[in-house]
C-alpha cells in the first residue's frame, strides 16, 4: 500500500534523543508526557547547578526514576555537562559503568543555563580524547555565541570555525550535532563519511522564523536554536524523511512556565512532548514518507548509539483531529504545549 493510503502503522517504540526533563515539580509535571510513548531519552544536562560530575548523574538519574508515573517503562540515558575542568577519568567511568552515555557540549552562553560551558576548546581536548577511545558520543549545542555574529547565523559559522577544526583535531570523536535548523548544518552531515550525525526536533520540522515573528511575536515558538526561514524548514524535512541513518529525532522539548516565556525578557524552549509523536506523523503523511518515521524516531539513533532498537511497539492511527491540552500545569505555573497551528488526525494508540 501507498505510504498515503495508510491509516494506522505500527512503528518500533521511539526514543527522544534530545530532551529536558528539569528537576523537581517541573520535572514531575513533564515526565509522564514522555514515558507514555519514549522507551528512552537522552537527558540533557542544564540543571542549575549543570549535571557535570558522574555523582551528579547517577542523584538526577534517582530523581527520575522517582518521578516515574508506576508501571512506566521508560530508560534516561544521562549525560555530563562538559566544563573546561572536567576530569577525563570521571568521564571515562561514568561511561563504563553505564551512568552516562554522552557529554554534552555546550558553548558558554549559547542557551538556557550555559554560563559553564567551553570557551577554550583546547582546555577540554582530553576529555574529548578519551570520549573518542571509549566510543562515547558528544551531543554539540552547534552555535557560536559572539555578540557581534547575527543570530541567523550562528549554526552555520559554529561548523566552520568550531565543528571542523575540533574533527580534524579529534576525527574518531562520535558528535551528534544536536536540533540542526539549517541546510548548511544538514549539508555538513550528508558530507561527513563518519562519526558525524545530527538530530531534528519536532517543531524546527513545522515552523520557520515567520511564524515567530509575523504577525505579532509568539513566544511560544522561541527556541534556541532559532528557528531560520522557509527553506531551510523544507532542507530538514528532506532529511528527516529521507531514511539517511544520520538523521535522527531530538525533540529538544524544553520546558518553562508561562510567566517565563511571556515576558519582556522570555526564556527559549518549546515544550513538543505531548503531542510529538501526532506532530511528526503529520508531518510524515504530509510528504507521502509516512513509513520513514520509524527510521528516524525509533532505528537511526540506536544505531548511532550503539544501543538495540526498542523490541516493543506503538501503533500510529489517522482519524479525527486529536483533542489534547493547550497547557499543562506545575507545582511552578502552567507550561503551553506546543500547537503547531494545524489539526493533528494521528493518534498514538495506548
Ligand atoms: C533549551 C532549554 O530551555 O533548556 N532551550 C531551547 O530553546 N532549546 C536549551 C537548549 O537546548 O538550547
Ligand atoms: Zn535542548
Amino acid at each position: 500500500m501507498p505510504d498515503r493510503q495508510l491509516t494506522s502503522l505500527t512503528i518500533r517504540r521511539p526514543d527522544d534523543w534530545h530532551l529536558h526533563l528539569r528537576d523537581g515539580a517541573m520535572l514531575q509535571a513533564v515526565l509522564p508526557e514522555t514515558a507514555r510513548h519514549f522507551a528512552r531519552a537522552i537527558i540533557m544536562p542544564n540543571l542549575v547547578p549543570p549535571v557535570v560530575t558522574s555523582a551528579q548523574a547517577v542523584t538526577y538519574r534517582a530523581r527520575i526514576m522517582d518521578a516515574l508515573p508506576q508501571g512506566a517503562d521508560f530508560t534516561p540515558l544521562m549525560t555530563l555537562y562538559l566544563t573546561e575542568t572536567t576530569d577525563p577519568e570521571d568521564v571515562r567511568a561514568a561511561h563504563a559503568a553505564g551512568i552516562a552515555t554522552a557529554v554534552k557540549l555546550y558553548p558558554a552562553g549559547a542557551t538556557t543555563n550555559s554560563a559553564s560551558g567551553v570557551t577554550d576548546f583546547e582546555k577540554v581536548r582530553g576529555v574529548l580524547e578519551v570520549m573518542a577511545e571509549i566510543g562515547m558520543p558528544l551531543c554539540v549545542h552547534g552555535e557560536v555565541t559572539d555578540h557581534d555574529i547575527d543570530i541567523f547565523d550562528r549554526e552555520a559559522m559554529f561548523i566552520d570555525r568550531v565543528l571542523k577544526p575540533l574533527r580534524k583535531k579529534v576525527p574518531d570523536l562520535k558528535i551528534v550535532m544536536e536540533h540542526v535548523t539549517t541546510q548548511d548544518a544538514v549539508d555538513y552531515v550528508r558530507d561527513s563519511n563518519k562519526n558525524l550525525a545530527a538530530t531534528i526536533t519536532t517543531h524546527h520540522l513545522i515552523i520557520n522564523r515567520n511564524h515567530i515573528l509575523a504577525g505579532g511575536i509568539k513566544p511560544h515558538f522561541y527556541c534556541l536554536p532559532v528557528a531560520k526561514r522557509e527553506a531551510h524548514r523544507v532542507a530538514l524535512v528532506q532529511a528527516a524523511i529521507s531514511g539517511d541513518k544520520r538523521f535522527f529525532l531530538g525533540t529538544d522539548s524544553a520546558p518553562h512556565t508561562d510567566p517565563a516565556k511571556l515576558q519582556a525578557c522570555g526564556c527559549a524552549g518549546i515544550f513538543t512532548a505531548p503531542t510529538t509523536m501526532s506532530c511528526l506523523a503529520e508531518v510524515f503523511d504530509a510528504a507521502g514518507r509516512m513509513r520513514k518515521i520509524e527510521s528516524f524516531a525509533s532505528l537511526n539513533g540506536p544505531e548511532f548509539y550503539k544501543l538495540p532498537a526498542n523490541t516493543s511497539t506503538i501503533t500510529l492511527t489517522k482519524g479525527e483531529p486529536v483533542q489534547y491540552p493547550s497547557h499543562i500545569q506545575t507545582a511552578d505555573g502552567p507550561v503551553t504545549v506546543f500547537d503547531p497551528g494545524f489539526d493533528l488526525h494521528w493518534r498514538v494508540e495506548e
